[in-house]
Order: C-alpha cells, then sequence, then structure tokens
C-alpha cells in the first residue's frame, strides 16, 4: 500500500496488475479471511526503530581483491561459481572476524550475520542487494540465480527499498535505507515478522511468544535441534526437527501462522548440511561448524550460551554452486520426509490451511513435478501471496518490475509463469 506511493514516485502510473487467473494462483486465495490477530510488527518494541541500533559511520562492505579474489564476484555480477577454497584466506584481513558492536545490526539469518560479522556485508547490518548477492557467491559459493533470488526476497518481502536497494538485516532502520520514509513508510528489516522471517524458526522464538523479539538466537531451541538430529544436522534429522517445531508452535502460539513463504525456512535448513559444511571436515554439518555458524557456545551446565556468528577456522566452502533447483528439490524433499499443513491457527482454535502454487489444501503433493518444484522460490517473489489479516504480502508493480528485472532470464528459462507488469 505504502509503496504504490512510491510508485507515482519513480515510475508514474501503471496498471494494477494482479489477477487472480494468473497461472499457479488459486482464486480462493483472495477471499478476505477472518482471523482478526494482528500478525505483523507494529514498529514499536522488539525490532522496532527505537532500539534499532544507529551507527553513524556506515562503511561499505571492503568487497574484494586482485590478492584475494574468492569467487570474483563483484557489483551484483555473476562470479566464477566454482568453491573449494578457504574463507577467510589466510591473510586477508579485511575478511577476518571482528564482533559487531552496541551500534551494528544484526538479525534472524546467522548466515548474513556471519558475513556482517566477516565484513562481506557491511559491518553496521545496513547492505545492499549488490553486497548480498555478491558475499553469498564470494563466502558460501550460492549459485548466482539462488544468490539473486534470495537478495530478491530479502528486499522486497520486508519492504527493503527498491530504489536505495538498501535493506537492514535486522531491525527497522528505515531512516537508512529508505529513499524517503514519509513516501515508503517503514521499512522493518529482516526482523519483519511473516515476511521471510516467519514461526517456527530452528532457533528464533516465534514472534507472538517473545514480544516481537523473533530475532534472537534462543540456546534451548539450539540444544533442541542438536538432540533431535543428533549433532549431525542432515537433511532427515532437520526434517524431524521442524517437524516437531511446527508442532510446538502450532500448540504454545495462539497465532502460530505457517504460510507459503516458510518454505524459504525448509531453504534456510537446507543450508546447514548445504552451505555451512566445512570441506576440511569432509563436508559433514558437524556440531562444531555448525554452532560456529550460529554463534553457539557450549556453556559448563549443557546449556548454548550466545557469542556471535562466526566462519569455523580454516574453513574450506562448498566446491559446486548452491542453485535454485538444488534449494528447491531440498525444500520439496525435506518437507515431505515429514509433512505438516501451511495455513494458521484462527481465533476459533482452529488451523485453517491454505492453498497457493504447488500447495493445495495446506499440502504440497508428494507427486508434485519437476516444473512445479523449480517454480517454487519464484512465485514467492512474484505472486500476492496469501495470509491473515495484514499478513498477505502484496508486492506492488514496482516490487514485481524490480523481481522480474533482477531474476531474468532464470524464470524464462525454467518456463515458470511470468506474472503481468502492465
Ligand atoms: C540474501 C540472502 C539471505 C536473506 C535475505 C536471508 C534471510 C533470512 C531470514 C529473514 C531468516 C529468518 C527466517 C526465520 O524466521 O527463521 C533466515 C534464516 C536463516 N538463514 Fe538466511 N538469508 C539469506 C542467506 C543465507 C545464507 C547464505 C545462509 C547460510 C549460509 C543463511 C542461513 C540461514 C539459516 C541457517 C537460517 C535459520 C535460522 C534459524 O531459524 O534459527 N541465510 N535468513
Ligand atoms: C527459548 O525457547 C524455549 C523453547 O521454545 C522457551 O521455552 C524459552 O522461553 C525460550 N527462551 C528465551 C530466553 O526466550
Amino acid at each position: 500500500m505504502k509503496q504504490a506511493v512510491l510508485s507515482l514516485f519513480v515510475a508514474g502510473a501503471v496498471a494494477f496488475p494482479w489477477v487472480a487467473e494468473q497461472p499457479g494462483v488459486d482464486s480462493s486465495l483472495f477471499k478476505q479471511r477472518r482471523a482478526n490477530y494482528r500478525r505483523q510488527q507494529t514498529g514499536e518494541g522488539a525490532g522496532g526503530p527505537s532500539t534499532c541500533p544507529f551507527n553513524a559511520n556506515h562503511v561499505p562492505a571492503p568487497g574484494i581483491t586482485a590478492e584475494y579474489p574468492y569467487n570474483n564476484a563483484k557489483n551484483g555480477q555473476m562470479g566464477n561459481q566454482k568453491g573449494g577454497y578457504q574463507v577467510p584466506a589466510n591473510g586477508d584481513t579485511a575478511h577476518y572476524y571482528v564482533a559487531p558492536g552496541p551500534n551494528d545490526i544484526r538479525g534472524p539469518c546467522p548466515g548474513l550475520n556471519a558475513a556482517a560479522n566477516h565484513n562481506f556485508l557491511a559491518h553496521d547490518g545496513i547492505t545492499t542487494y549488490n553486497e548480498l548477492v555478491d558475499a553469498q557467491q564470494n563466502l558460501y559459493n550460492v549459485g548466482y540465480d539462488l544468490a539473486n533470488l534470495l537478495a530478491v526476497l530479502g528486499l522486497i518481502t520486508t519492504d527493503g527499498d527498491i530504489v536505495t536497494e538498501k535493506l537492514s538485516i535486522g531491525c527497522d532502520a528505515t531512516t537508512r535505507t529508505s529513499i524517503n520514509p514519509t513516501l515508503t513508510g517503514s521499512e522493518p528489516g529482516l526482523d519483519g515478522h511473516n515476511k521471510f522471517e516467519a514461526d517456527s524458526s530452528l532457533t528464533r522464538n516465534d514472534f507472538f511468544l517473545d514480544n516481537g523479539d523473533d530475532f534472537t538466537f534462543n540456546g534451548t531451541l539450539f540444544g533442541m535441534m542438536d538432540a533431535t538430529t543428533g549433532g549431525n544436522f542432515d537433511r532427515a534429522g532437520l526434517s524431524t526437527y521442524r517437524y516437531q517445531r511446527w508442532h510446538q508452535s502450532q500448540i504454545e502460539n495462539p497465532n502460530f501462522e505457517f504460510g507459503p513463504l516458510t518454505l524459504l525456512l525448509y531453504g534456510a535448513a537446507s543450508f546447514l548440511y548445504e552451505l555451512m559444511p566445512n570441506g576440511n571436515h569432509g563436508y559433514a554439518p558437524d556440531l562444531e561448524t555448525i554452532s560456529s555458524f550460529f554463534g553457539a557456545e557450549k556453556q559448563s551446565d549443557g546449556t548454548w550460551g550466545f557469542v556471535h556468528e562466526k566462519i569455523p577456522a580454516s574453513w574450506t566452502n562448498r566446491v559446486a554452486p548452491y542453485t535454485n533447483n538444488d534449494v528447491t528439490n531440498e525444500i520439496v524433499a525435506m518437507y515431505l520426509e515429514n509433512p505438516v499443513l501451511f495455513g494458521g491457527n484462527t481465533a476459533s482454535g482452529a488451523f485453517d490451511t491454505i492453498s497457493f502454487g504447488a500447495i493445495k489444501d495446506g499440502a504440497i503433493s508428494p507427486s508434485i513435478n519437476a516444473a512445479d518444484t523449480s517454480c517454487l522460490l519464484y512465485q514467492l517473489t512474484t505472486a500476492n501471496i496469501p495470509g491473515y489479516a495484514n499478513s498477505a504480502v502484496t508486492p506492488t508493480v514496482d516490487a514485481l518490475s524490480f523481481a522480474l528485472e533482477k531474476l531474468s532470464p532464470s524464470f524464462k528459462n525454467l518456463g515458470c509463469p511470468i506474472p503481468l507488469t502492465k
């Protein structure tokens, strides 16, 4: 809504594009839903602008050099797409670990927090689209298609700014990300709830269970994940753990919502065994590696404390790029090992299911075909995503054009439905 104003400002008047009969979109999604809980960030409290750190000295990420080229990814362009090297390289002091200070923003994503702590993203946590695309390639060897897809999702689902292309990796820093706060309204950053951030996270509390703190590391949850997966954070273990977390949220959180964007949580869970493993540990997703990336430290009493996210010592990244196809296959496989329903708790106490793309009546079919799998995440960037009161994500014309510009030609190559922009 707020970006409709911006749309006049930057792009002139364009017809509103949303058509319920768009391929893959079920028109029943557009009916009014009855739950009346408030499910989004209010702007006050945890994650809001009043408590968000302010670093007057914003220093962009230093980027790569000829001496330490990593994947040779810069300016948002495609790099070598070839990993298997150590990060940070010995001697590359620009990317050595520096703990975040009180003025630095960190958020719900351990992968990006670690990247900021190592200056692959701006250390203050106010990053840009290009920094995100470069960092994911240089640090983790995320494929170029997926690096763009995640950056688009980060930017548009959280109301990051499509003009400045800036985004806070945590709390609401609208005064620094927005082209003009009066025109854009608030830009909640990655802490923004029911967008990329959602309920039943691996190690973060549900938004409504902790007064809006959906981003702080929770050591009890990390311990549960370790116990459930037996210290081996593989697909089978994480599938079981995600299933447990769904049930926990469904029972404990009256506002529990598990919408289409929670597909991303399965993707994030796959990062533990696909992006984080260390070549010097035979690429095993072991506890030493995972705890370092999560900033988890075992205390003498056996509980887990927090010490900031850090790339493990002599860490070597994955050899082949992790692509959109790879992650969507993992999402579907992890989901199908322990299926749960997409939807949300309602005021009456019932769980109401949702349909969207490959999700029919709350479930993904085991017979989902390859094309629907490939398009799963692209649909999240361009479609009108259903949700409960206030939580539906409706990209504006500008957000949609932004997504299409950044993501083509991958969309077309995969044969995914392309929404209308005019
Ligand atoms: C532009 C790229 C990225 C964006 C915008 C992003 C954003 C996010 C957000 C908003 C969450 C919170 C989801 C939730 O509610 O649980 C999250 C979780 C997570 N992300 Fe990222 N992320 C990105 C890339 C990465 C990368 C490259 C890695 C791994 C190396 C990573 C690892 C994770 C993990 C493991 C979680 C789950 C944390 C938990 O639930 O405890 N992310 N990410
Ligand atoms: C951490 O998570 C557990 C399990 O959900 C919860 O009982 C506990 O209150 C959380 N701790 C904090 C500090 O929020």
